[in-house]
């Protein structure tokens, strides 16, 4: 069998709000499909779960999307980064990313930004090692993880005095 042989499968992913129909080979990653369809924030970085370039929400929980086929998000609400903001303002955590300078090279900022959010969403009142253990699965190597950190506890804070 030619590997062009190989079936697909149309599912219906639930991303960012909307359903949306795709063609998946089984062995698709969550991340090929997302960036085909043109929800580029997610990054290819390690392709190997280890620096969190590429993670998404599945369901309100950050995920590596590198390692997700995409016919197991089925059913399930994906979130990415495009989706994050509303009526062409930034969401915001994503203000406070700016407002604290917590984003240099930008590749692994959309990953620290849904790992901060499914963070605070979960745990409304987080200490920095809470902090710490969530976005423990990003990696940044140019930033120094302090302004990234303080962003998160800061937005954490902002909304505790909603
Ligand atoms: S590309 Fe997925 S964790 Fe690095
Ligand atoms: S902002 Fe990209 S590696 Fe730090």
């Amino acid at each position: 069998m030619k590997t062009e042989d190989v079936t697909v499968e149309r599912v219906e992913l639930q991303i960012n709000g909307e359903t949306i129909s795709v063609d998946v080979k089984p062995a698709a990653l969550l991340l090929d499909v997302l960036r085909e369809l043109g929800l580029q924030g997610a990054k290819r970085g390690c392709e190997t779960s280890h620096c969190g370039a590429c993670t998404v929400l599945l369901d309100g929980r950050a995920v590596h999307s590198c390692v997700v086929l995409a016919l197991r998000a089925e059913g399930k609400e994906i979130a990415t980064i495009e989706g994050l903001g509303a009526d062409g303002e930034l969401h915001d955590l994503q203000k406070y990313f700016l407002k604290f300078g917590a984003l240099q090279c930008g590749y692994c900022t959309p990953g620290m930004i849904l790992a901060g959010k499914a963070l605070v969403d979960h745990n409304p009142k987080p200490t920095l090692q809470d902090v710490r253990t969530a976005l423990d699965g990003n990696l940044c190597r140019c930033t120094g993880y302090t302004s990234i950190f303080n962003a998160v506890l800061a937005y954490a804070e902002s909304r505790g005095k909603e």
